[in-house]
């Protein structure tokens, strides 16, 4: 199977950091699109640049939009990612630089020079909505979209109850791309659950890694942490699995199609995913979402990342 060439848009973020490592080990990487999100643009574009010489790939960074389209966020993930982001190691400053070209126009330029690549969302869609709103042809050109975001059954993980945190974080530009693109694939929260790996079994590839293992279990340390304090059972990563069912279609083992919209405004329930699961709308399905992948080639996918 050829490898698949992918356009990451991401708030790295330390399960961004995974799925980032698994991109460069099983497919082409266009770009790092980045995102403010788990903390501020600052951080995660200096964290998308850590990870480029990680990975030691000539990937290029294109800084994205600092803030959500219309509403300033609740909350960041300060308490999960640490404050810059990737578990407060403190690397030095990198060496990748990030490019003068904003997130927003690279995706529409990169979409134009590769039609047919597959856009991996890993954090709040803002960019993502701003392209699309720049230049609405931006489908056409995308083979598929994979977005790690969600909670099909109103069991997120933010301070409203059924909003996950990339959807939470800026709900308008989350409307905005489910309505323009007409399918995608959608990796909520309540699937990453589904899929949590055993402790034994993850620290047994971080033992056997090379330097990404190492890297990742230091800056995994933070979430791990408090996922424990959140009694969540096994190791989590979120967009590491929503990278997995980007990088191979055929992981997932079942899924469903329905109609996936937003809310924006519920004093409860803003960022909320709100699914027409008995088609009762008649609204047209936008949305494939996963329900289980093959959990042993997710493994395997993940293990390939951290040299295990
Ligand atoms: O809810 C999990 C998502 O929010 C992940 O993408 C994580 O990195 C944060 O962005
Ligand atoms: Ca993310």
């Amino acid at each position: 199977m050829s490898k698949p060439l992918l356009l990451i848009d991401t708030d790295p973020g330390v399960d961004d950091a995974l799925a980032i490592l698994m991109a460069h080990a099983k497919a082409d990487v266009a770009g790092l699109t980045v995102a403010a999100g788990n903390v501020g643009l600052g951080h995660t574009v200096r964290n998308a640049r850590t990870l480029v010489d990680l990975v030691g790939a000539a990937t290029p960074v294109f800084p994205g939009c600092p803030t959500p389209l219309v509403r300033m966020p609740d909350e960041d993930a300060v308490h999960v990612h640490g404050v810059d982001g990737l578990g407060d190691v403190g690397f030095p400053e990198p060496r990748a630089q990030a490019s003068d070209e904003h997130a927003v126009q690279a995706i529409l330029r990169l979409s134009r020079e590769h039609p047919g690549l597959t856009l991996v969302a890993l954090g709040p869609l803002t960019n993502l909505a701003l392209a699309v709103r720049l230049d609405p042809s931006l489908p056409q050109r995308v083979a598929r979209l994979v977005i790690m975001g969600g909670a099909v059954t109103g069991q997120g993980n933010t301070g409203k109850i059924p909003a996950e945190f990339n959807i939470g974080f800026d709900p308008e530009a989350a409307h905005v791309v489910f309505e323009a693109f007409p399918a995608f694939d959608l990796v909520d929260w309540e699937a990453v659950l589904r899929h949590a790996f055993t402790e034994e079994e993850f620290d047994g590839w971080l033992a056997a890694g090379d330097r990404r293992a190492r890297f990742f279990e230091q800056v995994f340390r933070t979430a791990r942490t408090f996922n424990l304090k959140r009694g969540r059972r096994g190791v989590i990563v979120a967009d590491a699995l929503a990278m997995a069912v980007a990088i191979d279609a055929s992981i997932v083992t079942r899924s469903e199609t329905r109609h996936v919209a937003v809310e924006m405004d519920g004093r409860l329930t803003r960022g909320a995913t709100v699914v027409d699961w008995s088609a009762r709308l008649g609204h047209p399905a936008n949305a494939r979402i996963v329900m289980e992948v093959d959990q042993a080639r997710f493994g395997a996918m993940v293990r390939l990342a951290l040299g295990a």
